[in-house]
């Protein structure tokens, strides 16, 4: 066999901008293999950062792997879960690489799902003022959309992903192997994220996830790559456009406005994050309808989609007495609002999004809407 045939399969997605600029490998044994790290920054050492339960199953075989690239490698292993995405947690990091004495050319490589991913994103940014990182996403929502943009953070107790920074990797590296060891709900959070890129952005894909989610949900290797790998392209699209969210970037969180009102109300880490998307998807798809953009055919299809996908698509209570007050002030705290005013993405017209702010009447109709009866 020639050494060409031992390499993993793997496909690559660019994500174009300028000196930051970097690929985003996708494919099955990526993990283990030396020549994935290849060309990254030289250095000394490395630092992985992961977590409890990522740690037992990867965290081994990542540091053999980079073994042959760095004469130094520490692992700092974080407390699992939303609830942790906090300044404690990222003070842990900051310890383990002061003390380590890492020094200004440290890579950090940030193994496990999106929490880690954005703790270690923030972490490298702020390091000895940035040092450069690698993702190595091991859930599927961070592998088609959290490792993958440069966005990173940690969570404040009045709102989600308040206190962070824009900051590149400097390659994404998604092994599909991974999936595998993944729990089923968690499956479905990054199935949400999937299905979202269909109706901002890509009917085709839209088409494509329907005929497909049966393949999805059971873990088919074929389509987990191709769901990944277009996610991934429509990503790097949209990022290599508008990298700071001036304005396009926006639709990428689609769902979301109502979805983080759902995961801050709940308690972090009550519904998961794709979860709430997912419901959000489905609330934001109504408020679309009430305004034009999509028929009442189309909310009901994303409605099954999302369904299929086993996520929920009933919205919870969160205020027995007040819930419209409670969901509009959660949603306030949104990023996209401006003076107060809440901004929604909504889909103008199926497979396009805009952002925008709704009459009140239209959101509490939406709301009222998702609730159970
Ligand atoms: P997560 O990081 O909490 O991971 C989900 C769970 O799966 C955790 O318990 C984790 O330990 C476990 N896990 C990870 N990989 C595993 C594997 N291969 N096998 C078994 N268990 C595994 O959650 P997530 O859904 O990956 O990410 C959600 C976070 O991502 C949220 O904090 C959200 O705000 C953030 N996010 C960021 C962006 C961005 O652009 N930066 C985009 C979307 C979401
Ligand atoms: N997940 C939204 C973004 O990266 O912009």
């Amino acid at each position: 066999m020639t050494k060409q045939a031992l390499l993993p399969k793997r496909e690559r997605v660019s994500i174009d901008l300028g000196d930051r600029s970097y690929a985003i490998d996708i494919g099955s044994g990526l993990l283990d293999a030396a020549e994935s790290y290849a060309q990254l920054p030289a250095a000394h050492s490395a630092m992985i950062v992961t977590n409890e339960t990522v740690a037992p199953l990867y965290a081994q075989r990542l540091e053999r792997a980079l073994s042959s690239s760095y004469a130094r490698i520490h692992t700092v292993c974080l407390p699992d879960g939303e609830t942790h995405k906090t300044w404690e947690s990222l003070n842990l990091i900051f310890d383990a690489l002061l003390s380590h004495g890492c020094d200004r050319k440290t890579v950090m490589f940030a193994l496990g799902g999106g929490v880690v991913g954005d703790m270690t994103g923030f972490a490298a940014a702020s390091y000895m003022r940035g040092v450069p990182f690698v993702q190595v996403p091991t859930t599927l929502l961070a592998q088609v959309d959290s490792s993958v943009g440069g966005k990173t953070a940690i969570n404040h107790p009045l709102g989600k992903n308040m206190i962070g920074a824009f900051y590149q990797p400097q390659r994404v590296l998604c092994d599909l192997d991974t999936l595998t060891t993944l729990p089923a709900r968690e499956l479905s959070a990054g199935l949400a994220e999937v299905i979202k890129y269909g109706p901002i952005a890509d009917m085709a894909f839209f088409d494509w996830i329907e005929g497909n989610m049966e393949a999805l949900t059971a873990r088919d290797p074929g389509a987990l790559a191709h769901a990944v790998k277009r996610s991934c392209e429509i990503k790097a699209w949209v990022v290599g456009q508008d990298e700071r969210e001036a304005g396009l970037r926006a639709i990428l969180n689609f769902g979301h406005t109502f979805g983080h009102a759902i995961e801050a109300g709940m308690g972090y880490g009550t519904w998961l994050h794709g979860e709430a998307v997912g419901c959000g998807m489905v609330m934001a798809a109504r408020l679309s309808q009430l305004l034009g953009g999509v028929d009442v055919a189309f909310v009901e299809r994303l409605t099954r989609l999302v369904q299929a996908a086993g996520l929920p698509t009933v919205a919870p209570v969160l205020d027995a007495h007040d819930n419209l007050g409670r969901y509009l002030a959660l949603m306030r705290v949104d990023k996209k609002s401006e003076a107060g005013e809440i901004k929604f993405v909504v889909i103008d017209r199926p497979g396009s999004a805009v952002v925008r702010s709704a009459p009140d009447a239209l959101v509490a109709q939406v709301i009222a809407d998702s609730v159970p009866a």
